[in-house]
Protein backbone atom coordinates (compact mmCIF):
# COMPACT_ATOMS: atom_id res chain seq x y z
CA UNK A 1 0.00 0.00 0.00
CA UNK A 2 1.41 3.69 -0.49
CA UNK A 3 2.18 6.04 1.63
CA UNK A 4 -1.41 8.45 0.79
CA UNK A 5 -3.95 5.34 0.82
CA UNK A 6 -2.74 4.52 4.49
CA UNK A 7 -3.31 8.36 5.15
CA UNK A 8 -6.24 8.68 3.53
CA UNK A 9 -7.75 5.64 6.24
CA UNK A 10 -6.51 7.52 8.61
CA UNK A 11 -8.89 10.19 10.03
CA UNK A 12 -7.35 10.88 13.56
CA UNK A 13 -4.01 10.29 14.79
CA UNK A 14 -3.07 11.21 18.39
CA UNK A 15 0.47 11.53 19.02
CA UNK A 16 1.99 11.53 22.73
CA UNK A 17 -0.98 13.51 23.85
CA UNK A 18 -0.27 14.96 27.75
CA UNK A 19 -3.33 16.94 29.42
CA UNK A 20 -2.09 18.04 32.59
CA UNK A 21 -4.36 20.16 35.05
CA UNK A 22 -2.09 22.58 37.22
CA UNK A 23 -2.81 22.60 41.00
CA UNK A 24 -2.76 26.12 42.67
CA UNK A 25 -2.39 27.32 46.03
CA UNK A 26 -3.07 30.93 47.64
CA UNK A 27 -5.52 33.12 47.62
CA UNK A 28 -4.25 36.31 46.62
CA UNK A 29 -0.70 35.16 44.67
CA UNK A 30 -1.82 32.06 43.23
CA UNK A 31 0.83 29.49 42.48
CA UNK A 32 1.66 25.59 41.22
CA UNK A 33 2.37 23.49 43.73
CA UNK A 34 1.67 20.12 41.01
CA UNK A 35 -0.23 18.97 38.39
CA UNK A 36 -2.96 16.39 37.94
CA UNK A 37 -1.66 14.21 34.69
CA UNK A 38 -5.13 12.95 33.57
CA UNK A 39 -3.71 11.98 30.26
CA UNK A 40 -0.30 11.48 30.55
CA UNK A 41 1.41 10.48 26.69
CA UNK A 42 -1.14 9.12 24.65
CA UNK A 43 -1.04 7.87 21.32
CA UNK A 44 -3.56 6.02 18.79
CA UNK A 45 -5.24 6.62 15.50
CA UNK A 46 -8.79 6.00 14.39
CA UNK A 47 -9.75 4.31 10.79
CA UNK A 48 -12.68 6.62 9.03
CA UNK A 49 -15.77 4.58 9.70
CA UNK A 50 -14.66 2.88 12.75
CA UNK A 51 -15.02 2.78 16.09
CA UNK A 52 -12.32 2.79 18.71
CA UNK A 53 -13.93 1.96 22.24
CA UNK A 54 -11.91 3.83 24.98
CA UNK A 55 -12.33 2.00 28.44
CA UNK A 56 -11.09 2.40 31.91
CA UNK A 57 -12.18 2.84 35.37
CA UNK A 58 -13.40 6.22 37.09
CA UNK A 59 -10.81 8.59 36.87
CA UNK A 60 -8.63 6.92 34.48
CA UNK A 61 -9.44 10.08 32.10
CA UNK A 62 -11.08 9.08 29.27
CA UNK A 63 -13.53 12.24 29.77
CA UNK A 64 -10.28 14.61 29.48
CA UNK A 65 -8.87 12.81 26.25
CA UNK A 66 -12.37 13.69 24.84
CA UNK A 67 -12.93 16.73 25.91
CA UNK A 68 -9.04 17.75 24.83
CA UNK A 69 -9.98 16.37 20.88
CA UNK A 70 -12.72 18.67 20.93
CA UNK A 71 -10.62 21.31 22.17
CA UNK A 72 -12.26 22.43 25.34
CA UNK A 73 -9.07 22.32 26.80
CA UNK A 74 -5.65 23.38 25.47
CA UNK A 75 -3.47 20.03 25.86
CA UNK A 76 -0.36 20.41 27.70
CA UNK A 77 1.21 19.20 25.11
CA UNK A 78 1.22 16.18 21.66
CA UNK A 79 -0.53 16.34 18.51
CA UNK A 80 -4.21 15.64 17.81
CA UNK A 81 -4.06 15.33 13.81
CA UNK A 82 -7.45 15.23 11.86
CA UNK A 83 -6.84 14.48 8.46
CA UNK A 84 -3.37 15.67 8.96
CA UNK A 85 -4.69 18.99 10.51
CA UNK A 86 -3.32 19.58 14.15
CA UNK A 87 -6.44 20.19 16.31
CA UNK A 88 -3.70 21.17 19.29
CA UNK A 89 -2.37 23.94 18.26
CA UNK A 90 -5.36 25.14 15.79
CA UNK A 91 -7.28 28.84 17.09
CA UNK A 92 -9.64 31.27 16.17
CA UNK A 93 -11.84 30.63 12.82
CA UNK A 94 -10.03 27.44 11.77
CA UNK A 95 -10.79 25.93 15.08
CA UNK A 96 -14.56 26.47 14.53
CA UNK A 97 -14.06 25.21 10.68
CA UNK A 98 -12.16 21.88 12.37
CA UNK A 99 -14.47 21.82 15.55
CA UNK A 100 -17.48 21.47 12.76
CA UNK A 101 -16.44 17.92 11.85
CA UNK A 102 -16.20 16.98 15.60
CA UNK A 103 -18.99 16.51 17.69
CA UNK A 104 -19.63 15.31 20.97
CA UNK A 105 -22.79 13.20 22.77
CA UNK A 106 -22.55 13.39 26.55
CA UNK A 107 -23.18 10.75 29.22
CA UNK A 108 -26.53 12.35 31.27
CA UNK A 109 -28.90 13.22 28.29
CA UNK A 110 -30.86 15.20 31.50
CA UNK A 111 -27.95 17.26 32.28
CA UNK A 112 -27.05 18.04 28.60
CA UNK A 113 -30.33 19.45 27.19
CA UNK A 114 -31.11 22.72 28.26
CA UNK A 115 -34.46 22.56 29.79
CA UNK A 116 -36.16 26.21 28.72
CA UNK A 117 -35.51 25.46 25.44
CA UNK A 118 -37.78 23.47 23.05
CA UNK A 119 -36.00 20.36 21.44
CA UNK A 120 -36.49 21.94 18.07
CA UNK A 121 -34.41 24.95 18.99
CA UNK A 122 -31.85 22.70 21.08
CA UNK A 123 -30.84 20.36 17.71
CA UNK A 124 -31.13 23.63 15.65
CA UNK A 125 -28.35 25.21 17.72
CA UNK A 126 -25.29 23.89 16.21
CA UNK A 127 -26.52 24.73 12.70
CA UNK A 128 -27.41 28.73 14.00
CA UNK A 129 -24.07 28.79 15.66
CA UNK A 130 -22.07 27.38 12.23
CA UNK A 131 -24.38 29.53 10.15
CA UNK A 132 -25.80 26.57 8.36
CA UNK A 133 -28.80 27.67 6.18
CA UNK A 134 -32.04 29.74 5.94
CA UNK A 135 -34.43 29.42 8.91
CA UNK A 136 -36.71 27.91 6.34
CA UNK A 137 -34.06 25.27 6.03
CA UNK A 138 -32.82 24.77 9.68
CA UNK A 139 -36.48 23.83 10.65
CA UNK A 140 -36.74 21.37 8.02
CA UNK A 141 -33.25 19.53 8.54
CA UNK A 142 -34.50 19.82 12.28
CA UNK A 143 -37.72 18.03 11.40
CA UNK A 144 -35.71 15.23 9.57
CA UNK A 145 -33.33 14.62 12.02
CA UNK A 146 -36.34 13.92 14.34
CA UNK A 147 -37.20 11.02 12.22
CA UNK A 148 -33.34 10.27 11.72
CA UNK A 149 -33.25 9.42 14.92
CA UNK A 150 -36.64 7.65 15.44
CA UNK A 151 -38.84 10.33 16.71
CA UNK A 152 -41.56 12.17 15.15
CA UNK A 153 -41.23 15.29 13.57
CA UNK A 154 -44.27 16.47 15.34
CA UNK A 155 -42.60 16.90 18.75
CA UNK A 156 -39.99 19.65 17.22
CA UNK A 157 -42.17 22.17 20.04
CA UNK A 158 -42.17 19.82 23.08
CA UNK A 159 -39.28 20.62 25.78
CA UNK A 160 -36.59 18.12 27.36
CA UNK A 161 -38.68 17.36 30.07
CA UNK A 162 -41.72 15.63 28.14
CA UNK A 163 -39.44 13.03 26.83
CA UNK A 164 -37.65 9.46 28.44
CA UNK A 165 -34.08 9.06 29.35
CA UNK A 166 -33.91 6.96 26.12
CA UNK A 167 -35.76 9.78 23.90
CA UNK A 168 -32.98 12.41 25.38
CA UNK A 169 -30.19 10.67 23.83
CA UNK A 170 -31.94 10.56 20.64
CA UNK A 171 -32.25 14.12 21.24
CA UNK A 172 -28.71 14.72 22.00
CA UNK A 173 -27.85 12.84 19.25
CA UNK A 174 -29.89 14.25 16.59
CA UNK A 175 -28.55 17.86 17.59
CA UNK A 176 -24.33 15.87 17.33
CA UNK A 177 -25.59 15.29 13.84
CA UNK A 178 -27.31 18.61 12.70
CA UNK A 179 -23.53 20.06 11.24
CA UNK A 180 -22.83 16.50 9.33
CA UNK A 181 -19.79 15.86 11.58
CA UNK A 182 -17.67 13.01 10.11
CA UNK A 183 -16.55 12.47 14.10
CA UNK A 184 -18.28 11.98 16.85
CA UNK A 185 -17.32 11.37 20.66
CA UNK A 186 -19.72 9.61 22.52
CA UNK A 187 -18.96 9.70 26.48
CA UNK A 188 -20.57 6.64 28.43
CA UNK A 189 -23.85 7.49 26.07
CA UNK A 190 -26.08 4.82 27.19
CA UNK A 191 -24.27 4.68 31.22
CA UNK A 192 -27.61 6.66 32.41
CA UNK A 193 -29.91 5.35 30.55
CA UNK A 194 -32.30 2.48 32.15
CA UNK A 195 -31.17 -1.22 30.73
CA UNK A 196 -33.90 -2.03 28.45
CA UNK A 197 -33.59 1.06 26.50
CA UNK A 198 -29.72 0.84 26.22
CA UNK A 199 -29.55 -1.66 23.09
CA UNK A 200 -31.93 0.63 21.48
CA UNK A 201 -29.53 3.72 21.12
CA UNK A 202 -26.38 1.24 20.69
CA UNK A 203 -27.87 0.03 17.85
CA UNK A 204 -29.25 3.76 16.97
CA UNK A 205 -25.76 4.78 17.17
CA UNK A 206 -24.41 1.59 14.87
CA UNK A 207 -27.37 2.19 12.23
CA UNK A 208 -26.40 6.39 12.12
CA UNK A 209 -22.44 5.14 11.80
CA UNK A 210 -23.31 2.94 8.80
CA UNK A 211 -25.52 5.86 7.14
CA UNK A 212 -23.46 8.62 7.45
CA UNK A 213 -20.20 6.58 7.25
CA UNK A 214 -19.15 8.35 11.13
CA UNK A 215 -16.27 7.46 12.96
CA UNK A 216 -16.61 6.69 16.64
CA UNK A 217 -14.62 7.34 19.92
CA UNK A 218 -16.83 5.44 22.12
CA UNK A 219 -16.08 5.70 25.84
CA UNK A 220 -17.17 3.56 28.90
CA UNK A 221 -16.17 2.01 31.32
CA UNK A 222 -18.50 -1.08 30.99
CA UNK A 223 -16.26 -3.62 28.52
CA UNK A 224 -19.47 -5.52 27.43
CA UNK A 225 -20.95 -2.76 25.98
CA UNK A 226 -17.97 -1.67 24.15
CA UNK A 227 -17.73 -5.10 22.43
CA UNK A 228 -20.96 -5.05 21.46
CA UNK A 229 -20.13 -1.60 19.02
CA UNK A 230 -15.83 -1.26 18.99
CA UNK A 231 -13.92 -2.57 16.12
CA UNK A 232 -10.43 -1.67 18.22
CA UNK A 233 -10.65 -1.36 21.79
CA UNK A 234 -8.04 0.95 23.79
CA UNK A 235 -7.71 0.20 27.92
CA UNK A 236 -6.97 3.33 29.88
CA UNK A 237 -5.18 3.21 33.32
CA UNK A 238 -4.41 6.29 35.19
CA UNK A 239 -3.82 8.35 32.21
CA UNK A 240 -2.38 5.98 29.79
CA UNK A 241 -3.54 3.66 27.82
CA UNK A 242 -1.81 -0.14 28.65
CA UNK A 243 -3.25 -2.33 25.86
CA UNK A 244 -4.73 -1.39 22.20
CA UNK A 245 -6.10 -3.94 20.02
CA UNK A 246 -8.79 -5.23 17.92
CA UNK A 247 -11.73 -6.19 19.81
CA UNK A 248 -11.75 -9.88 19.29
CA UNK A 249 -8.06 -10.30 19.83
CA UNK A 250 -8.06 -7.55 23.26
CA UNK A 251 -10.81 -10.70 24.35
CA UNK A 252 -9.24 -14.00 23.57
CA UNK A 253 -6.03 -12.89 23.95
CA UNK A 254 -5.15 -10.07 26.38
CA UNK A 255 -1.12 -8.60 26.92
CA UNK A 256 -1.49 -6.49 29.88
CA UNK A 257 -2.63 -8.03 33.43
CA UNK A 258 -5.22 -4.75 33.71
CA UNK A 259 -7.28 -5.87 30.64
CA UNK A 260 -6.88 -9.42 32.20
CA UNK A 261 -8.50 -8.43 35.63
CA UNK A 262 -11.16 -5.72 33.79
CA UNK A 263 -12.10 -8.82 31.77
CA UNK A 264 -13.08 -11.07 34.18
CA UNK A 265 -15.49 -8.55 35.92
CA UNK A 266 -17.46 -8.98 33.26
CA UNK A 267 -20.63 -11.16 33.77
CA UNK A 268 -21.62 -14.12 31.44
CA UNK A 269 -25.05 -14.55 30.22
CA UNK A 270 -24.75 -18.62 30.41
CA UNK A 271 -25.25 -19.05 34.14
CA UNK A 272 -23.40 -22.34 33.65
CA UNK A 273 -20.44 -20.61 32.75
CA UNK A 274 -21.10 -17.63 34.53
CA UNK A 275 -20.44 -20.05 37.87
CA UNK A 276 -17.44 -21.01 37.29
CA UNK A 277 -16.00 -17.19 36.29
CA UNK A 278 -12.79 -16.90 37.97
CA UNK A 279 -13.34 -12.85 39.32
CA UNK A 280 -9.55 -11.39 39.11
CA UNK A 281 -10.10 -8.12 42.19
CA UNK A 282 -7.33 -5.90 42.28
CA UNK A 283 -5.72 -4.84 45.60
CA UNK A 284 -6.71 -1.49 46.51
CA UNK A 285 -8.05 1.79 44.59
CA UNK A 286 -6.70 3.81 41.63
CA UNK A 287 -3.86 5.44 42.65
CA UNK A 288 -4.22 9.84 42.65
CA UNK A 289 -2.78 10.78 39.15
CA UNK A 290 -1.11 13.85 41.28
CA UNK A 291 0.99 10.85 42.36
CA UNK A 292 1.80 8.47 39.96
CA UNK A 293 3.43 5.28 41.14
CA UNK A 294 7.00 4.80 40.04
CA UNK A 295 8.03 2.59 36.91
CA UNK A 296 4.68 0.26 35.45
CA UNK A 297 2.00 2.78 36.87
CA UNK A 298 -0.39 -0.40 37.58
CA UNK A 299 2.61 -2.19 40.00
CA UNK A 300 0.65 -1.11 43.24
CA UNK A 301 -2.25 -3.33 41.96
CA UNK A 302 -0.78 -5.88 39.48
CA UNK A 303 -0.80 -9.65 40.63
CA UNK A 304 2.07 -10.10 37.98
CA UNK A 305 4.51 -7.39 39.73
CA UNK A 306 8.46 -7.63 39.82
CA UNK A 307 10.98 -5.35 40.85
CA UNK A 308 11.67 -4.49 37.49
CA UNK A 309 8.00 -3.04 37.42
CA UNK A 310 9.10 -0.40 40.47
CA UNK A 311 11.65 0.52 38.38
CA UNK A 312 11.64 0.57 35.23
CA UNK A 313 8.71 2.01 33.00
CA UNK A 314 7.33 -0.40 30.01
CA UNK A 315 7.22 1.07 26.93
CA UNK A 316 3.81 0.89 24.50
CA UNK A 317 4.97 -1.26 22.23
CA UNK A 318 3.82 -3.66 19.26
CA UNK A 319 3.71 -7.11 20.37
CA UNK A 320 2.66 -10.60 18.77
CA UNK A 321 -0.51 -10.11 17.13
CA UNK A 322 -2.66 -8.20 14.40
CA UNK A 323 -1.61 -4.57 15.46
CA UNK A 324 -1.66 -5.58 19.53
CA UNK A 325 -0.20 -3.12 21.40
CA UNK A 326 0.70 -3.44 24.77
CA UNK A 327 2.74 -1.66 27.83
CA UNK A 328 3.55 -4.69 30.20
CA UNK A 329 7.05 -5.98 30.90
CA UNK A 330 5.61 -9.85 30.63
CA UNK A 331 2.74 -9.00 28.06
CA UNK A 332 4.27 -12.72 26.30
CA UNK A 333 2.98 -14.48 30.03
CA UNK A 334 -0.16 -12.98 30.12
CA UNK A 335 -2.59 -15.82 29.79
CA UNK A 336 -5.69 -15.83 28.44
CA UNK A 337 -8.72 -15.60 30.85
CA UNK A 338 -9.70 -18.81 32.06
CA UNK A 339 -13.75 -20.21 32.48
N1 LIG B 1 -10.82 20.27 34.93
C1 LIG B 1 -10.10 19.47 35.74
N2 LIG B 1 -9.25 19.99 36.65
C2 LIG B 1 -8.51 19.19 37.46
N3 LIG B 1 -8.56 17.84 37.44
C3 LIG B 1 -9.39 17.27 36.55
C4 LIG B 1 -10.22 18.05 35.67
N4 LIG B 1 -10.96 17.18 34.90
C5 LIG B 1 -10.64 15.94 35.30
N5 LIG B 1 -9.69 15.98 36.29
C6 LIG B 1 -9.07 14.82 36.96
O1 LIG B 1 -8.47 14.04 35.94
C7 LIG B 1 -8.63 12.66 36.19
C8 LIG B 1 -9.32 12.00 35.02
O2 LIG B 1 -10.68 12.43 34.98
P1 LIG B 1 -11.70 12.01 33.84
O3 LIG B 1 -12.98 12.69 34.11
O4 LIG B 1 -11.07 12.25 32.51
O5 LIG B 1 -11.83 10.45 34.07
P2 LIG B 1 -12.86 9.39 33.44
O6 LIG B 1 -12.04 8.24 33.01
O7 LIG B 1 -13.69 10.06 32.42
O8 LIG B 1 -13.72 8.96 34.70
P3 LIG B 1 -15.29 8.55 34.79
O9 LIG B 1 -15.36 7.12 34.35
O10 LIG B 1 -15.61 8.74 36.22
O11 LIG B 1 -16.06 9.49 33.89
C9 LIG B 1 -9.41 12.56 37.51
O12 LIG B 1 -8.48 12.39 38.56
C10 LIG B 1 -10.09 13.90 37.62
O13 LIG B 1 -10.29 14.26 38.96
S1 LIG C 1 4.91 -4.16 33.79
FE1 LIG C 1 4.82 -5.37 35.67
S2 LIG C 1 3.43 -4.22 37.03
FE2 LIG C 1 3.16 -3.45 34.96
S3 LIG C 1 1.46 -4.60 34.17
FE3 LIG C 1 3.31 -5.67 33.53
S4 LIG C 1 3.69 -7.19 35.14
FE4 LIG C 1 2.22 -5.74 35.96
MG1 LIG D 1 -15.78 10.31 32.23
Amino acid sequence: MTDTLVASKTLLDIRNLKMYFPLTRGIVFQRTVGYVRAVDDITFSIERGQTLGLVGESGSGKTTIGRTIVRLYKPTSGEILFENVDLATLEGVQLRRMRRRVQMVFQDPYASLNPRYTIGSLIAEPMHIHHIGTSQQIREKTEELLRVVGLRPEYIDRYPHEFSGGQRQRIAVARALSINPEFIIADEPVSALDVSVRAQVLNLLQRLQKQFNLTYLFVSHDLSVVRHVADRIAVMYLGKIVELADRDELYAAPKHPYTKALLSAVPIPDPKVERKRHRIILAGDLPSPINIPSGCRFHTRCPMAQQICREVEPPFELKEGHEHYSACHFAAQVTPLTM
